[in-house]
Formats: structure tokens, C-alpha cells, sequence
């Protein structure tokens, strides 16, 4: 007789963007004249740049020829992204990283889920919270947690990191220094950077522990300011205690299409085994490359057309944060985020919980936004906004909510 991995079952009910589905078709239901304004789920809307479209018509035609057809594309990626990769987004900002230390994949989602996989079932994993909660949700699966306690919304064995205003959405280093230390920034959803001189901090944190940091930098586009780092390679010593992983989703619009990489330098080693060629051997193992197409519109993200484009579009949307940003506090909200990141964090008014909240944006003023606590229990009496709908919803929406 079979057995489940019952790890699963440790897994509370329902996914926060399922009830929050639920919840809108509901009351759009009931409420079939209401025109319902979407700020709630961080996928994007502006149409993929001309230069990255062309560069993938013109690799479906290559497809239709004998001549130059392709089939399984190497399994951690082609040189001509892996090369214009390292040299962008590392090299062009003093990291000293190479392209055999990148790992083209389908997207973030994956590699932030499946790097859990190199490490033993016994390590412990550091989080902030709130959090994009795959980072947990993965390492529940493959049993690196105890059980979820529904009084405290945290699983046993788990060390959560408290961002909240008061701590100003920085996490501290944890006492008991963890294995694993997760961290997402800019963060979503709080929107809140690390200084570069912060990241060093937890740079030599991790060194001195003999921890691995797993940074994803799914945001990285978004970031405005001068002194944050883009990258975790542009702190010292990374190379030997960090994995970065990226997406072409947020700055690049390719939610849809599904393009990511994963950084693993090869000189991250523990006990003289070397990570990177763990990862190499999971990756020839369990994925077979990401598809051509793809991976030539990721090249044509970097081309000098592609660049402007995708800038142009991570401008449109940071506009739409600044008028979420700045109406929100005109309104009198408590407000973050929105400067480095897409992500306008709020705190509820009136000690509202964060559903009690949802469900009044819903009702009073057609919004749907996220509710805080679906990312982690210190996201209670905080809401959600993204960036990623049109500029004239963004618009209305905060007509909306300053005749609230
Ligand atoms: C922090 C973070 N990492 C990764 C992802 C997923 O990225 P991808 O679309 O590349 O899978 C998201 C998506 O919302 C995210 O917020």
C-alpha cells in the first residue's frame, strides 16, 4: 500500500489568491453593474516590448527551418543568454560573476520552490514575514518544518523574521542563527529595500554563521534609489554564502511566457562539495532548458531597443505606484513601499483586520487588493496594492478611495 508525503497535509486550507477569487466572484455575482478595479494579484498588463516580440518571430521561423531547427535546448541554458546575462546584470555592476554560474530556467516560482532540494531535511530556514510565501510553502513539502499552529499562523521549527513599521520592515538577525535564510528584496509585498550597507551585514551574518542566504531579486527593475544593491554579488564575500534568483516576469512582462535564472557561484561549497554542481546535476536531472523562443526574447531584453523598452514599462508602472503612493497618504493611509518596488503596502485604518479591509475596498469602493495576513501572520492590519494595472485604473481607484 502507498504512502502520501503527508507533509502536505501541514499545508493550511485554501490559497490566498484562490479566496480572494472567490470572494470577488461573488460579489460580482450580486453586484453584476459594479465595475471592479484589480490591484490585487502582482501579475502585469502592458503587452510584451516590440523589440523582445520581434526577436521571437524571428525565432519560430528559424524553428520552421531544417537548417536551423532546434530541439532540447541545453539544460542550464543557451551561451547567448547566459553571456548577456553575466555581463548586464553582474559584470556591468562590478560582480564577478560568469555565465557558467547561471542557470537559465521557466521562472522564479521554480527555482525559489526547488533550491530547497540541495539542502539537508534538518537545516533550518530563516523567512521574513510577511513573505512571498513559496519560500515556506516549499520547504513544508519536502518536511523542513514542523506543524502549522492556526493560534500563532506560523509553522513549528520555522524562524520568522517580523517586518512591521515598527522595525521598519528590516528584519533582525535572528538569535539562533538558522541554515537558510531566505530574502526577498525589493520585498513583496512590503516593498522595502536593504540599504547596500545592510546587506553586507547579513552578508557576514551568513559567513559567520555558515549559513546560505537565498536571495531572490524578482524586483530588482523596480529599484530607484542609488545606494541599494541590485544584486547580492555587489556585497563582499556573497560568493561564497549566496544564491540569487531572478525573473524576466516583472521587468520584462514575461509572466506569461516564463523565463527565470538562478545565480550559484562555484565557489559555494559546503564541506568541499560544491553547490553549484548539486545544482547542475538537479537541473540535467529534472528540467529539460527552457524553450529557444524564450530564451531569445530574454536575449532581446538586453538589446540596446529591448533595454529602453523595458524600462519604458517599469516607468509606467512605477507611475501608477507614485499615484497609488501619494493618494494614499493625501487620503491619510499610513503608507510604504511604492519607491524601489511595485508593491504599495498600507496599514488597515481603524485597527480593521486585513480581511475586515478587503472586504470593505470590495463593497465600498469596488478595489480588490491582498490582504496582509496572506503572507505571513506579522502581515495582519496591513493591505496590499500593486502597481501592475493600468494608469487610468490606478487613477480611479484613488478617486475611489479618497471619497471613501
Ligand atoms: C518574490 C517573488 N519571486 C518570484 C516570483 C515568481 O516569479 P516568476 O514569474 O519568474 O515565476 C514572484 C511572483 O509574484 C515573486 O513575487
Amino acid at each position: 500500500m502507498y504512502k502520501i508525503n503527508t507533509n502536505f497535509q501541514k499545508l493550511p486550507g485554501s490559497y490566498l489568491f484562490s479566496t480572494i477569487a472567490a470572494k470577488v466572484s461573488a460579489f460580482a455575482e450580486a453586484n453584476p453593474q459594479a465595475d471592479i478595479i484589480r490591484l490585487g494579484i502582482g501579475d502585469v498588463t502592458q503587452p510584451i516590448a516590440p523589440a523582445i516580440i520581434e526577436a521571437m518571430h524571428c525565432a519560430v521561423d528559424e524553428m520552421a527551418d531544417a537548417a536551423t531547427f532546434r530541439g532540447y535546448a541545453p539544460d542550464l541554458g543557451y551561451d547567448f543568454l547566459r553571456n548577456a546575462i553575466a555581463e548586464q546584470d553582474y559584470q556591468k555592476r562590478g560582480c564577478d560573476i560568469s555565465a557558467d554560474e547561471i542557470f537559465v530556467s521557466d521562472g522564479a516560482k521554480s527555482d525559489s520552490g526547488n533550491i530547497q532540494e540541495l539542502f539537508s531535511e534538518d537545516n533550518r530556514i530563516a523567512v521574513c514575514d510577511p513573505v512571498y510565501p513559496v519560500y515556506i510553502d516549499s520547504n513544508v513539502m519536502a518536511g523542513r518544518t514542523g506543524n502549522y499552529n492556526e493560534a500563532t499562523g506560523m509553522f513549528d521549527g520555522v524562524t520568522y523574521m517580523p517586518c512591521t513599521a515598527e522595525n521598519g520592515f528590516v528584519p533582525e538577525f535572528p538569535k539562533e542563527a538558522p541554515d537558510l535564510i531566505y530574502l526577498c528584496l525589493p520585498n513583496n509585498p512590503t516593498g522595502t529595500t536593504l540599504k547596500k550597507g545592510q546587506l553586507q551585514e547579513w552578508v557576514d551574518y551568513a559567513r559567520k554563521n555558515g549559513a546560505v542566504i537565498i536571495y531572490d531579486a524578482a524586483y530588482e527593475a523596480y529599484i530607484s534609489e542609488d545606494d541599494v544593491a541590485h544584486s547580492i554579488y555587489e556585497c563582499d564575500g556573497a560568493k561564497s554564502c549566496a544564491i540569487e534568483i531572478r525573473s524576466f516576469s516583472k521587468n520584462a512582462g514575461f509572466t506569461g511566457v516564463r523565463l527565470g535564472f538562478t545565480v550559484v557561484p562555484k565557489e559555494l561549497a559546503c564541506g568541499g562539495v560544491s553547490l553549484h554542481a548539486m545544482w547542475a546535476r538537479r537541473h540535467g536531472t529534472k528540467f529539460n532548458g527552457a524553450p529557444y523562443l524564450i530564451q531569445r526574447a530574454g536575449e532581446a531584453v538586453y538589446s540596446p531597443e529591448g533595454r529602453r523598452q523595458v524600462a519604458e514599462q517599469v516607468a509606467y508602472y512605477m507611475k501608477n505606484a507614485a499615484t497609488i503612493y501619494n493618494g494614499l497618504k493625501d487620503a491619510g493611509y499610513e503608507v510604504y513601499g511604492g519607491i524601489n518596488a511595485p508593491y504599495i503596502w498600507l496599514r488597515t485604518p481603524d485597527g480593521m483586520s486585513s480581511w475586515e479591509f478587503f472586504d470593505y475596498l470590495l463593497e465600498k469602493a469596488n478595489i480588490v487588493g491582498t490582504p496582509g495576513c496572506g503572507f505571513g501572520p506579522s502581515g495582519e492590519g496591513y493591505f496590499r496594492l500593486t502597481a501592475f494595472g493600468s494608469h487610468e485604473n490606478s487613477v480611479r481607484a484613488l478617486e475611489r478611495i479618497k471619497a471613501l
